[in-house]
């Protein structure tokens, strides 16, 4: 049976979608980004290569597959481009294989100076955002004030439109913010540069993924962030501007959910996160350098380390409920080789009524602190490990616990950066 996948984060992003997305490409025709924008960052290894791609679908490194960026994605065409000319000069050809919605609104350049402003005014209160324009891009969209990727068809329209916008923006960026005005001219005939490149990539690809559908082709979503940074169900304001859960897929491509097979959730073999806001189960000093170093991370869009932790059940468990996840595929499994003792949190507890949560919700996220359940950890080298039996017993053993906890099974384990460094434990193109 042919299956159409939705590959998301369960946690606060930078999971390690990208590497399994681009994993379940080679068995799959399509692979769409259906929301966010260059705020992501996805990392890929392709025999020993980097590859970091912000907003062209992770799975474009299969020459089988077809790309979509699909209408609730935010596009600044500039990095489009940019991203564009990075992948043919490492000799991957794209030529009719990528396509971008007509519906997408874009990401322009006072956006981005809106997004950094707004942040240094908030001082010690501020999101901690990529700085990328994504917020306000989104505000225009529901404002009904953006400008699309089709408007680029029309160069009369596109002028009278962008003039307005610009407009709107310099009140506040030169008035507020004492930002230089930006020129629409200047925008304008960026634009008009960058529309030449892309004309033939611009389409309706609600029809497309229709019809992919209707032909039985195989289509992988490609999540952005992670749940705990959507908009709605995240830790708000703490969040991005979009869905990153799966309510994201259904209205940022036009695919019903009937045609949503399978729904496989990225979690971290521990947790991170980059930017402010609530964190229970965060770790500092030692067990922090530990991970930090380990397993690299520093945000690959940004560069901010992220704050590190250990794996939160609840917030995980939540996840489940949230996505409908159908599996998990537990990442960086690796990093944790040479810990003596790996921790889960199973439940918060109140710190002052003391009352114990075991399932999360906004109104006990702060003053709360994590209640752990401890495994004995491994001193065994699992990177690159590609099948279960490999693998230690204290970390089949973790794996377990995180099935029991979630209460969803385990379908992949990452024990690497590379394509092959991946457990398949079920086949889910069967
Ligand atoms: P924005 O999406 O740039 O507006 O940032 C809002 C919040 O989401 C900040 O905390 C960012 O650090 C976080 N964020 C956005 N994109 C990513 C990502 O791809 N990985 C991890 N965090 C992200």
């Amino acid at each position: 049976m042919k299956k159409n996948i939705v590959i998301l984060g369960t946690q606060w992003g930078d999971e390690g979608k990208g590497k399994i997305v681009d994993y379940l490409s080679k068995k799959s025709s399509y692979v769409v980004r259906y929301h966010g924008g260059h705020n992501a960052g996805h990392t890929l290894v392709v025999n020993t290569k980097k590859i970091i791609l912000h907003l062209i679908p992770s799975g474009l490194l299969h020459t089988n597959v077809i790309g979509i960026i699909s209408n609730g994605v935010v596009i600044s065409i500039s990095e489009l481009i940019k991203e564009i000319e990075m992948l043919k000069k490492n000799s991957f050809i794209i030529n009719k294989r990528l396509f971008i919605s007509q519906s997408a609104a874009l990401i322009l350049p006072f956006h981005i100076a809106m997004d950094v402003a707004r942040e240094k005014k908030l001082g010690i209160n501020a999101i901690g955002t990529t700085g990328r324009g994504i917020g306000p891009a989104y505000e225009d969209k529901i404002a009904r004030r953006s400008l699309r990727i089709g408007d680029l068809k029309n160069e009369k329209q596109l002028s009278i439109k962008l003039k307005k916008i610009v407009n709107y923006y310099n009140d506040q960026l030169v008035y507020i913010y004492k930002h230089e005005p930006f020129n629409y001219k200047v925008i304008l005939k960026d634009l008009l540069k960058a529309k030449n490149i892309i004309d033939d990539m611009i389409a309706d690809t609600t029809i497309m993924l229709h019809n992919a559908i209707k032909n039985q082709k195989t289509i992988i979503f490609e999540g952005a962030q992670g749940s705990l940074l959507d908009i709605d169900h995240g830790t708000y304001p703490y969040v991005t501007s979009s869905n990153s859960t799966i309510g994201g897929v259904i209205t940022g491509t036009g695919v019903g959910p009937k045609n949503l097979n399978y729904i496989l959730g990225v979690t971290k073999s521990y947790s991170t996160r980059v930017g402010n806001g609530p964190f229970p189960t965060e770790v500092f000093n030692s067990i922090d350098d530990y991970l930090t170093k380990k397993g690299n991370e520093f945000g690959s869009t940004t560069g901010r380390k992220r704050r590190t932790g250990w794996l939160d059940g609840v917030a995980l468990r939540y996840s489940v409920k949230l996505n409908s996840l159908s599996a998990l595929c537990i990442t960086k499994l690796d990093v944790l080789d040479g810990l003596k003792e790996i921790k889960i949190c199973t439940a918060y507890q109140d710190i002052n009524t003391l009352k114990i949560y075991s399932s999360l919700s906004f109104f006990n996220l702060t003053n709360i602190k994590p209640i752990y359940e401890t495994y004995p950890g491994w001193m065994e080298n699992t990177s690159g490990v590609q099948n279960i039996e490999d693998l230690p017993n204290a970390a089949r053993h973790y794996i377990k616990c995180i099935e029991k906890i979630a209460k969803v099974p385990v379908h992949i384990i990452s024990t690497g950066p590379d394509r092959n460094d991946t457990i398949l434990i079920k086949n889910i193109f069967l």
